[in-house]
């Protein structure tokens, strides 16, 4: 079995770009460890504070914010990052190649139930000469991400990994602490019969999305002429991990709950770096309107409509949107 650095070299990863991903991994080994403790570590339950989404923080968004905040800045190996938790962007290195933008954890609600929770990240490059205070230099479309990943902190520590050229699976040998390749190249089947959606929502989506899921609830007598099975992590990154092994559509659409709040899932740290992990294993990821990677970002902690999975099915339910 082949370790994570050799892997990555092979496929031109830069020793800049290596060791900066290296980084954020040590800070993930210390999150997937405390996660890995529960309740003996302290960590479980609220803080009183509120990120500036106005949601309340989990003790181990806080922690695990605090981790890679920390170990990526003291790197040197970033110009700047953006994260969940962070109200704004943080410089870094004025000299650095690479700025990141990362949910530290994704699944917050999952922490107390023993459930899957994990971190996403997503790297760019820092335009030529800017400025790293400048939020401005985040401001780029997800297809022009260099790599993209996530830790899910499961029954096993598992990294998903893209640097472009296709996406990679890595297990955490909590033995000797290295990642190691588990799954050369990650293929999501075209077509499936497994959706992933949070039903509660339902009556306030749009039609499109309401007609498309009343016809995949129809089973083999409506008209898609199929029977689908339904799963839900409450964890992106549980969902999309499912995805990337077994094929499958998830979506997070639209919905007119909180008027001031259409979309749940954030693009830069959520949606970006899914969609390229998506797309390099063969899959589809959209808004229903366009492709997510296409999107110029307005703002660090901008949400977005998520329609993601096997290509055939999105497709399919892209064509429920026109
Ligand atoms: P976070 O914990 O980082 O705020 O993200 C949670 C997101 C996403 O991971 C998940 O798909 C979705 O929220 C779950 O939403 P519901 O609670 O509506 O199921
Ligand atoms: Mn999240
Ligand atoms: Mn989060």
């Amino acid at each position: 079995m082949r370790r994570l650095p050799p892997v990555l070299i092979e496929d031109g990863c830069s020793r800049e770009l290596l060791s900066l991903i290296r980084t954020i991994l040590a800070a993930c080994k210390e999150i997937s460890f405390r996660v890995g403790q529960g309740a003996l570590s302290g960590v479980l339950g609220s803080t009183l504070d509120e990120n500036i989404q106005g949601e309340t923080q989990k003790k181990l968004d806080v922690l695990s914010n605090q981790l890679l905040k920390d170990i990526l800045l003291e790197s040197g190996y970033v110009k700047a990052i953006a994260s969940e938790e962070e109200d704004f962007t943080v410089a870094g290195n004025p000299d650095a190649e690479y700025i990141v933008a990362f949910d530290p954890l994704d699944g917050s609600s999952n922490t107390d139930i023993n459930s899957l929770v994990g971190t996403i990240f997503s790297i760019m490059r820092a335009p030529k000469g800017s400025d790293a205070a400048d939020p401005a230099i985040f401001m780029q479309p997800g297809h022009q991400q260099v790599a993209a990943g996530y830790v899910l902190y499961g029954p096993c520590t598992t990294l998903a990994l893209t640097i472009g050229k296709g996406t990679r699976i890595f297990t955490l040998d909590k033995t000797h602490g290295s990642f190691m390749l588990t799954q050369e190249f990650a293929k999501i089947p075209e077509d499936t019969k497994e959706f992933a959606i949070n039903a509660s929502n339902q009556r306030h989506w749009q039609p499109a999305m309401q007609n498309y899921i009343s016809d995949l609830l129809a089973g083999e007598t409506g008209p898609r002429g199929k029977n689908f099975n339904m799963r839900w992590i409450a964890a992106m990154v549980g969902d999309v991990h499912r995805v990337l092994c077994r094929g499958g559509l998830f979506t997070y659409p639209a919905d007119t709950k909180d008027p001031n709040k259409p979309f749940k899932l954030r693009l830069l740290y959520e949606a970006n770096p899914m969609a390229m992990l998506v797309e390099q294993a063969g899959g589809m990821a959209h808004t229903g309107d366009e492709r997510i990677l296409d999107i110029d970002p307005q703002e660090i902690h901008q949400r977005v409509s998520v329609i993601l999975g096997s290509k055939n099915e999105v497709e399919t339910c892209l064509g429920y949107h026109k």
